[in-house]
């Protein structure tokens, strides 16, 4: 069906859209919520081109599609504890995201969607590369799809957080959870990889050498650049992925230049 109120170009088969005709500056009409949700449903992750919002704005858009979401280690901006700070500079030792990876999925009911929008970025570099995990999925094969059916793998927090935040101390016990191997997305029902390089520790209930080997198998599967798309910032870009059936990597290659911004994430549900 056309859109009313939005233009939606997609820019891949299989993942990532642009929108245009929308402020996010400004309050979002039902229609064009609902056009902006549709498209994210669809294309899995969405972006916006030029979208100067200041952090109310941020975190009003963010509510439109649910409760936001606390971060379970990385120290908030004064006042806005929902604010997640992406920056990184010449003093930096990590980013944000250096390894593929759903955010938070460590959690026992993993955020659904991550709003990013990035003031200040590198002259050029710092891109994000989104993949579909629907599409992983659909390109197993039949063998494949039937013994990841009914596995479960955990997730931690630990190895990622810990001595990462300048609030870390040793008393903070950072989230661990057991989730499905593959989760059914709860609107578009379509199914998705959710095992991922930086949160999950091991496939349970079978042995850990077996777990390692098909853990890799399914992530180099993941990183191929069939099911991705690549995005490049401008100033005040935002993008909207969804964390069900998305993965992400953040690029470190512009350092020392500095790249900074706060995302907005929304909780979700517990995978099934
Ligand atoms: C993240 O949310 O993982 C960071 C993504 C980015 O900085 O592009």
């Amino acid at each position: 069906m056309e859109n009313e109120t939005i233009q939606v170009t997609s820019l891949t088969p299989r993942i990532g859209a642009e929108i245009t005709g929308v402020k996010l500056t400004e309050p979002l009409g039902n229609q064009q919520f609902q056009e902006i949700h549709d498209a994210l449903m669809e294309h899995s992750v969405i972006f916006f081109r030029n979208q100067p919002v200041d952090v109310h704005q941020h975190k009003d858009f963010g509510r439109l599609f649910g409760d936001l979401h606390i971060h379970p280690g990385s120290p908030p901006p004064p006042d806005h504890p929902e604010i997640l700070i992406v920056h990184a500079d010449k003093n930096s030792k990590h980013i944000a995201g250096e390894n593929w990876h759903s955010d938070v999925s460590c959690d026992a009911e993993p955020p659904m969607g991550s709003i990013l929008h990035l003031w200040e970025v590198p002259k050029s570099g710092g891109d994000t590369l989104f993949a579909s995990m629907n599409a992983a999925y659909d390109a197993l094969s039949e063998r494949m799809k039937e013994y990841l059916d009914g596995l479960y793998a955990t997730h931690s927090g630990e190895q990622i957080y810990r001595g990462r935040y300048s609030n870390d101390d040793t008393n903070m016990v950072y989230p661990k959870s057991t989730h499905p191997v593959v989760r059914t997305h709860p609107i578009t029902g379509k199914k998705s990889i959710y095992v991922n390089k930086t949160f999950t520790t091991h496939i349970n209930d079978v042995p850990r050498e077996e777990s390692d080997g098909i853990l890799a198998f399914l992530y180099d599967h993941c990183a191929k650049p069939d099911y991705q798309v690549r995005f490049k910032w401008q100033p005040h870009s935002v993008a909207f992925w969804d964390n069900r059936c998305v993965q992400h990597l953040a690029l470190w290659d512009y350092y020392p230049q500095v790249r900074s911004g706060y995302r907005v994430t929304v909780k979700g549900e517990r995978p099934f």
